[in-house]
């Protein structure tokens, strides 16, 4: 139960106050205190096919850095992006830091490879400019099976960064062969690549995870269906492609959602996700459907937006730091997005 803060009733003020001047987007894994004050709330795809139809002079993104900056970067000229706590940073978008993916790309291109890059879109601004530059394009856990073809059909070789579980999990989507598949060395500055390897398969793949998400194992899909056989089990793309072969279902933070609400009445659904989530709908269900999490995991980065500190940012929006992208990556970043954005439209 989210309790009515001192806290709760400045945001709503403000919101009153700014009205359409205000739009406040939150990422499905923000804490019910948070999310409760969203204009929209959304999985990373959503969220960022919203910006540009946005008008609003101040957009707050309650979610991880790389989603505000990907709303910076989508944003129209004048509009101001804001993060509550620019320091809630998300762990697997730091594991492929963009000056090691441009050596790892350049020694792939000096070992004679043709490679189109994929990055997910936990990724900072200066990766998805690197990709778009290189005609590369960006993909969510919504869209991450379609914009594989994409990048498979674009050519011999596809590196898709940063998350090798996901990029797994794509490629059984798509039926793409095991033998296919090769989890780059990135180490020694991207000098370490094995290029043979490498030139034998399709998708290449960066050694990247989510940690909140590799906790979820087999055995803990095996212990829950011990416990309550005839359960459902959804989990999100970003566990183990093992733990997704024991699962039910698997898609995004929305996906989650709508797998739960078409649960039928009465059933005991595991869900292998970030917790705040899992604990939203089991609430919601309460008494009509069993939502229980495969296991408490969450995401620490996520925890640092609070009701708090949404609220100190909009005390003073006009003194607060915006998200900044520098000037020389949104272009090519801006182009990534747009590919994926277009490959994807509805
Ligand atoms: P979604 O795009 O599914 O919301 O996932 C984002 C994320 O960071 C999951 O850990
Ligand atoms: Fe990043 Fe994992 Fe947190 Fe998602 S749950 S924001 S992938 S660290």
């Amino acid at each position: 139960m989210t309790t009515n803060t001192r806290e709760h009733q400045f945001i709503e003020d403000m919101r009153q106050k700014l009205g359409k001047r205000l739009v406040i987007l939150a990422h499905h894994y923000m804490s019910d205190a948070v999310a409760r004050h969203a204009d929209y709330t959304g999985d990373s795809l959503e969220l960022s096919r919203r910006i540009p139809d946005l008008d609003a002079e101040y957009i707050v993104f309650c979610g991880v850095f790389f989603m505000a900056e990907t709303a910076a970067i989508l944003a129209k000229p004048g509009q101001k992006v804001f993060i509550p706590e620019m320091n809630s940073r998300c762990v697997m978008s730091d594991m492929a830091p963009a000056w090691l993916a441009e050596r790892v790309l350049d020694t792939l291109a000096e070992g004679g490879l043709s490679v189109t890059p994929l990055t997910y879109v936990n990724s900072s601004a200066a990766v998805k400019a690197l990709v778009g530059s290189r005609g590369g394009s960006v993909c969510t856990s919504a869209n991450a099976k379609t914009m594989l073809t994409w990048a498979l059909a674009k050519g011999p070789h596809t590196l898709f960064l940063p998350d090798f579980r996901l990029g797994f999990n794509a490629a059984d989507w798509i039926g793409l062969p095991k033998e296919d598949r090769h989890i780059v060395d990135v180490r020694e500055h991207g000098r370490a690549v094995n290029l043979d390897k490498a030139r034998r398969a399709k998708l290449l793949l960066w050694p990247g995870q989510c940690v909140i998400h590799s906790r979820f194992k087999p055995e803990t899909i095996r212990k829950a269906r011990a416990e309550s056989p005839g359960c459902l089990v959804v989990v999100h793309p970003e566990c183990h492609p093992n733990t997704v072969a024991l699962a039910d279902a698997c898609g995004s933070t929305s996906f989650i959602i709508k797998f739960v609400a078409e649960a039928p009445e009465g059933s005991v659904i595991y869900v292998g996700t970030e917790f705040n989530l899992v604990n939203r709908l089991a609430d919601k269900y309460r008494g009509v459907k069993d939502v229980r999490p495969l296991l408490y995991s969450t995401c620490s980065n996520m925890e640092k937006v609070t009701e708090p500190n949404l609220a100190k940012l909009l005390a003073d929006l006009d003194e607060a730091p915006t998200v900044q992208v520098d000037e020389a990556l949104k272009d090519p970043a801006k182009l990534a997005l747009t590919r994926m954005l277009e490959a994807c439209a509805r």
